[in-house]
């Protein structure tokens, strides 16, 4: 099983530059492993490498690269959840006469039977992976019967005796010049540029090439050359297909002079925020990007599911105060992972909103497919234009990050709240809750919002400085009350995935249930502060709340409104963030966490971008 970056080039450059340039930005979807297949000298040359990508240059280095001087090519990236990442597990798998090239995402679950008849049939296999079943069927198919010479025949008939979610890419050194790729689940999107076509899982991998794209649907195969690429389906029928250019360019790709990604898609947030919600307040209404439900089915919605994993969850989290406050609908939040297996109660009135920052994150995808067996509508959250998650959903409403590579979620956790809310608006909208008076006046508070995070980023520098003095920290807590609550939780995930420190978030009010226990002398707790003016009653309950740890000898680590008098004598540390509204505070809050975990990260010299076991997308449940 895995989640695993691929690229695949036919054009007139030299493939190997073209394939490490696209696997090093596709890294961030896994990098247990690394390798490179070209056609070159009517042959293969492939190299293969565990660990990151640049243990795979480093050995390109060491055995030289005149041997890949080819315009053919393909590479991946991988993430294993089973299997060592090892050398031999590496990708591109190979048949037995070292031909036929392949590499894969995804799982192919029915290996065991298609591995027991290979080597039933003799061939002897060099990895312990499933993937490698695939290069084997494809060179027998390609040596024999009715697809006998014919390599995307021969794919084909492969790919429809696969169970499972997979991608593939499919070279054979008797066809250099074209280059096979099949889809089921797993991304896959085809680049076009003058003279050369590409295939990823991620248009980063080719944006400095082209920026026009066609995605590939569910069991589609396409076949690329320098000329372009056909589509059909599994059976060969022509495919239908959509085009799309990507709205973003390379620079967003890079690094743009930050240490990390991470650093640099923090300080993207403010322009993430605004391009968010640019467009969706049309003519004094608030418009979802695609819509196929009609206003009728949005007024009879009589409850709401937010399904979502890890962050795009806690965005949900925060969403839910937001849209039972305008609706009046009974909202529940729920971890994509568990939504499906506890017979959660649905109807055609039920809408469930599925937010993903990847689209193709495996348990919210099955959730919406769970959720629309049972005939509820489904709305999408998504930051990934033609992903599978909106594909298959009845509306959707794209979050405008733009591409975001650190494995932490940062500007597109930011963007999902936006977002949530718009939904939570539109809603509102449609069923009369709010005036459209009331309707604008929310919209253009959200609006005001980016320039009340660039504020924020003020601080970076200071709480950079705070996030050294903790990096020696054995563990940290974070409280929050109310829409606070989520961005201790966030918080806690932040510090968890990048410092590798143990992190909590409560809800404040629980502290005197049981995690006080945990205080000790020293332990920094983060307090996230509700305004005073906002809600009064939390305020003064969380005031009391940090007395407490205080009293029990906690480092308190205060986020208060800026001119937050009251909270003066309970913070050992406190960090001003600007005045907003009360639902709109999880904007500003979340955002010195975000620096804080990077800057502990960083200290303890972790790798901000690509935090140990993790992935940027995880498409296996
Ligand atoms: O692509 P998605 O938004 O569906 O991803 C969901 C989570 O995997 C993701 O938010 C994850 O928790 C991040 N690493 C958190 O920083």
């Amino acid at each position: 099983m895995r989640v695993c970056g691929i690229v695949g080039y036919v054009g007139h450059r030299p493939a190997l530059d073209v394939v490490l340039d696209g696997l090093r930005r596709l890294e961030y979807r896994g990098y247990d492993s690394a390798g490179v297949a070209v056609i070159a000298d009517g042959g293969l040359a492939v190299e293969r490498k565990a660990g990151r990508l640049a243990n795979l240059e480093a050995r390109l280095d060491e055995v030289g690269r005149d041997g890949f001087a080819g315009t053919a090519g393909m590479g991946h990236t991988r993430w294993a959840t089973h299997g060592a990442p090892v050398d031999r597990n590496s990708h591109p798998h190979r048949d037995v006469s070292g031909r036929v090239a392949v590499v894969h995402n995804g799982i192919i679950e029915n290996f065991i039977a298609l591995r027991a008849e290979l080597e039933a049939a003799g061939i002897e296999f060099a990895s312990d992976t499933d993937s490698e079943t695939a290069a084997h069927l494809v060179a027998r198919a390609y040596a024999e019967g009715d697809t006998a010479g014919d390599l995307p025949a021969s794919v084909r008939g492969v790919c429809r005796r696969l169970e499972g979610a997979f991608t593939l890419v499919v070279t054979h050194a008797d066809e250099p010049d074209l280059i096979v790729a099949a889809r089921r689940s797993s991304p896959l999107v085809v680049g076009i540029g003058e003279g050369e076509t590409f295939v990823a899982s991620d248009v980063a991998a080719f944006i400095e090439h082209t920026r026009e794209a066609v995605e590939l649907g569910q069991d589609q195969l396409v076949v690329i050359t320098r000329a372009g690429y056909e589509v059909v389906d599994f059976h060969g029928e022509t495919a239908p297909v959509k085009p799309f250019t990507v709205d973003w360019d390379l620079s967003a790709a890079e690094k743009g002079g930050h240490e990390y990604f991470m650093l640099k898609e923090i300080d993207e947030q403010p322009t993430a925020l605004a391009d968010t919600l640019r467009g969706h307040f049309v003519g004094g209404r608030i418009v979802l990007d695609e819509q196929r439900l009609s206003d009728q089915d949005l007024r009879d919605v009589d409850k709401v599911f937010v399904v979502a994993c890890g962050s795009a969850y806690h965005s949900g989290l925060v969403a839910k105060y937001a849209i039972e406050h305008w609706t009046r609908l009974p909202v529940e939040v729920e971890l994509a992972s568990e939504f499906r297996y506890r017979d959660p109660v649905l109807d055609r009135d039920t809408l469930v909103v599925a937010v993903s920052q990847s689209g193709e994150t495996a348990d919210t995808l099955e959730a919406v497919r769970h959720a629309r067996e049972q005939k509820a509508r489904v709305l999408a959250v998504c930051n990934t234009n033609g992903a599978q998650i909106p594909r298959e959903s009845d509306a959707v409403l794209y979050t405008h990050a733009g591409p975001e590579i650190g494995v932490a979620s940062t500007k597109a956790f930011l963007a999902q709240i936006a977002a949530n809310y718009l939904v939570g608006l539109a809603l509102a909208q449609a069923r009369g809750t709010k005036y459209p008076d009331e309707v604008a006046r929310e919209f253009h508070e959200l609006e005001a919002m980016p320039e009340a995070v660039r504020r924020v980023l003020g601080c970076t520098a200071r709480v950079q400085e705070l996030g050294r003095e903790l990096s020696d920290a054995k563990a940290v807590l974070f409280l929050g009350r109310h829409v606070g609550y989520p961005v201790a939780l966030e918080g806690a995930l932040k510090l968890k995935e990048l410092a590798y420190m143990h992190a909590e978030g409560f809800a404040a009010g629980e502290l005197k249930h049981g995690p006080i226990a945990l205080i000790e002398p020293g332990l920094p707790v983060v307090v996230v502060m509700p305004s005073p003016k906002g809600r009064a009653v939390l305020h003064s309950k969380l005031v009391s709340n940090i007395s407490e740890i205080q009293a029990r000898g906690a480092r308190t680590i205060v986020i208060a409104e800026e001119g937050d008098e009251t909270v003066l004598p309970f913070a050992d540390e406190l960090i001003e963030v600007p005045a907003v509204p009360t639902l709109l505070q999880p904007l500003v809050s979340t955002v010195p966490l975000q620096i804080l975990a990077a800057e502990i990260a960083r200290s303890r010299g972790y790798d901000v971008d690509k935090p140990r076991n993790l992935a940027k997308s995880v498409t296996v449940e």
